[in-house]
């Protein structure tokens, strides 16, 4: 299996897609954003745009740096651009049948030598690898939203992935500066889309009770357990907090926390209604005009203030946790 990787292939060029070109662009790879769709590259070309600027205006990097990290970045339509291909990573839309087809051609498109990732938010690695030619070489490689600054990658085995695989994508993650985690036995959601929507359930619950305003739950997110998880993790907590404590929490509160297995009301409500968040200018917040653009940029200025202060300039923490 090649482990030596200079040119990389991103598959859809979209939010999560153009933003993991940057950061290997930045790093010296030769990246190609690849898209069924003009508008697809259009947009890419743009979001790399507005996140270069930020970068810069952060002072992440400087104007020659961002110039060079263009420089290495080209845009396709055209799938015979994945024959030169080391590594390929496919971020197209989150829905099975589509990913399907599109690893059922693009893994006979490439040298049978090289790894293939998906960065499906949660889907069945083991699934989509069944349209995979020589599905050994193929792993989940999920980043994070803005890739470009959040540290995390999770690299998820399916049950036929290789070791080496693994390996290679857990080093290119690496190399890239990120810090990998690795997930094993393929679960729904990965780690971090359980933990994240089990918090979401559980704050939809207490808004639908009555118990607090969404504002309110934001708040409670963002100026407690937010700042506490951006430096110790739920086990560290417990730890520091007690864990007879914790003990004693846990066997009267889990009863009564949220365990709905369907969408809740009102999230189903804003979906229906077509307000999907900032993408169409309303969700459980009005952004009225030019409101999303500013939450998108307050959101990547606060984010990077973060990783500055807590990763310093190479973007990942260094120290291993508190022991
Ligand atoms: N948005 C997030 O927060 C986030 C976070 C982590 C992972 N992901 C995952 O990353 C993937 C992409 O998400 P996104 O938010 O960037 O989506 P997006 O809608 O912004 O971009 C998807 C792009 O894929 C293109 N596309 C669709 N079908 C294609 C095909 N067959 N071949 C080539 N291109 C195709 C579209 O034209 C579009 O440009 C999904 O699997 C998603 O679950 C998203």
């Amino acid at each position: 299996m090649r482990s030596e990787i200079k040119r990389i292939v991103i598959a859809g060029a979209g939010l999560m897609g153009a933003s993991m070109g940057q950061i290997f662009a930045r790093k010296g790879y030769s990246v190609t954003l690849y898209d069924i769709a003009p508008e697809g590259i259009g947009k890419a070309r743009e979001l790399v745009a507005i996140n270069q600027r930020a970068l810069i205006e952060q002072g992440g990097i400087n104007k020659a740096q961002s110039d060079e990290t263009l420089s290495r970045m080209s845009y396709t339509m055209n799938m015979e651009d994945f024959e030169r291909a080391d590594f390929v990573i496919e971020a197209i839309v989150e829905n099975m049948a589509v990913k399907l087809d599109f690893w059922e051609k693009a893994s006979r498109a490439v040298s049978e030598d090289i790894v293939l990732a998906t960065n499906t938010s949660g889907l069945s690695i083991t699934e989509i690898a069944k349209a995979v030619h020589e599905p050994e070489r193929f792993c989940g490689m999920h980043w994070i939203n803005p890739p470009h600054i959040v540290p995390l990658v999770e690299v998820i085995g399916g049950s036929r992935t290789g070791e080496k695989a693994i390996g290679i994508v857990r080093d290119l993650a690496l190399s890239v500066n990120k810090h990998p985690v690795m997930v094993r036995g393929d679960p729904k959601g990965f780690i971090l889309n359980r933990i994240q929507f089990a918090i979401l359930r559980e704050a939809l619950h207490i808004v639908e009770s009555g118990y607090a305003a969404v504002k309110d739950v934001d708040d409670v997110m963002k100026y407690g357990l937010g700042m506490r998880y951006a430096c110790i993790g739920p086990f560290e907590t417990a730890d520091l907090g007690g864990l007879d404590t914790f003990y004693r929490i846990s066997s009267y509160l889990f009863a009564d926390l949220s365990d709905a297995k369907e969408v809740p009301e009102a999230l189903a409500r804003l979906y229906q209604e077509g307000a999907f968040g900032t993408k169409t200018g309303r969700g459980f917040y009005d952004y009225g005009s030019g409101g999303a653009e500013q939450a998108i940029a307050k959101r990547d200025r606060d984010f990077l203030k973060i990783s500055k202060c807590l990763y310093g300039n190479s973007g990942r923490n260094n120290e291993e946790g508190l022991i």
